[in-house]
């Protein structure tokens, strides 16, 4: 068994070493777009959900994120498209990039390897090749580091990723905390709750504990929640184990996981402010890593290993002709 929990406690290095190696191939002279598409699936994918949620908030183009083969009918010449894929060979991925490329979009690939790399070679487009060698859930810094050279050398964009290497630093007390977290999370249904800005760490958190623990999860994102989900918690079903995650002051926080409480379920608040949103984002999607890894283990599977994913991949590639 590979064992992806000490690989999940190297972030830091992981993180310095991405971001001095972090560079732009087939670097071009843009125009301002019309507007960003980041394109990815899965550990690569959930990249564009977080630098996404950045965006809005520094930039005023639009930004969109596809999680899918199709791209929207709006991306089109004058938008920049973002792909990521950690093994380069994600189908999804490469469809998109293929329409996006057909269409006359500037087309950005941050990857490893495989046929995402040799297409980017082919017409050369802007690149940063990564490290290869890790699972694209553990390589998470690496594809941050790598999305966020294409930002800064593409749109002038600086993420401020560089500070992100301080959360990293405090192995115990993030260790602690997964361990608390695992035990919370043992035997019960995993429900994480977020405001929309966080909504990128709660998705994370739902992919970690489905691909390193094997468990069912779902997301629930206020303000939406507090229209729909929230009605669902009055209900007798019982045995979910509620996440709230919290970051900065924040009453909507405070009043969903006080609410959910009342009506008689099991809530924990996490708190994962770090300064700013970046590094808030990376500590805790360490300590979701680490915690679903420590989950994983102690429910008897291997947290490396997801051949589900393999088998749905085998299956996609008979229906999409590479
Ligand atoms: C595996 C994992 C998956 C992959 C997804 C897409 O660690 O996290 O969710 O990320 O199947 O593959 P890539 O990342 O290679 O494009």
């Amino acid at each position: 068994m590979r064992d992806i929990l000490i690989e999940y406690i190297n972030w830091g290095q992981q993180l310095e070493l991405a971001l001095r190696s972090s560079r732009t191939a087939n670097l071009i002279k843009l125009e301002p777009v019309d507007g960003v598409v980041f394109t990815g699936m899965g550990g690569s994918g959930i990249v564009g959900d977080v630098v996404a949620e950045y965006l809005e908030e520094v930039t005023e183009v639009p930004v969109a994120v596809v999680k899918s083969y199709r791209l929207p009918r709006y991306v089109r010449k004058g938008w920049l498209t973002v792909a990521i894929s950690y093994s380069g060979n994600t189908l999804e991925t490469i469809y998109a990039v293929r329409e996006a490329v057909r269409r006359g979009a500037t087309v950005a690939a941050i990857s490893s390897g495989g046929r995402l790399l040799e297409v980017a070679r082919e017409l050369h487009l802007p690149y940063v090749a990564i490290e290869a060698g890790l699972l694209p859930r553990v390589a998470f810094p690496s594809l941050l580091a790598g999305t966020s050279a294409v930002l800064r050398d593409l749109l002038g964009v600086d993420l401020g990723l560089s500070k992100g290497l301080r959360v990293l630093e405090d192995v115990d007390g993030a260790l602690k905390l997964s361990e608390r977290l695992a035990a919370f999370l043992t035997g019960g249904v995993p429900v994480f709750v977020a405001t929309e800005e966080l909504y990128p760490l709660a998705l994370r958190a739902k992919n970690e504990f489905n691909e390193n623990s094997k468990v069912v999860c779902k997301v629930e994102v206020i303000p939406e929640w507090g229209h729909n989900d929230i009605v669902g918690w009055e209900g007798s079903r019982r045995g979910f184990k509620v996440v709230v995650f919290r970051y900065g002051g924040n009453s909507l926080t405070d009043f969903a996981a006080r609410y959910i409480a009342e009506l008689g379920h099991e809530v924990e608040v996490v708190d994962v402010d770090r300064g700013s949103y970046i590094e808030s984002i990376l500590y805790g999607s360490w300590v979701v890593g680490l915690a679903s890894v420590i989950l994983g283990r102690s429910l008897g599977v291997d947290p490396s290993e997801t051949r589900s994913i393999v088998a749905y991949k085998e299956f996609l590639a008979n229906l999409l002709p590479p």
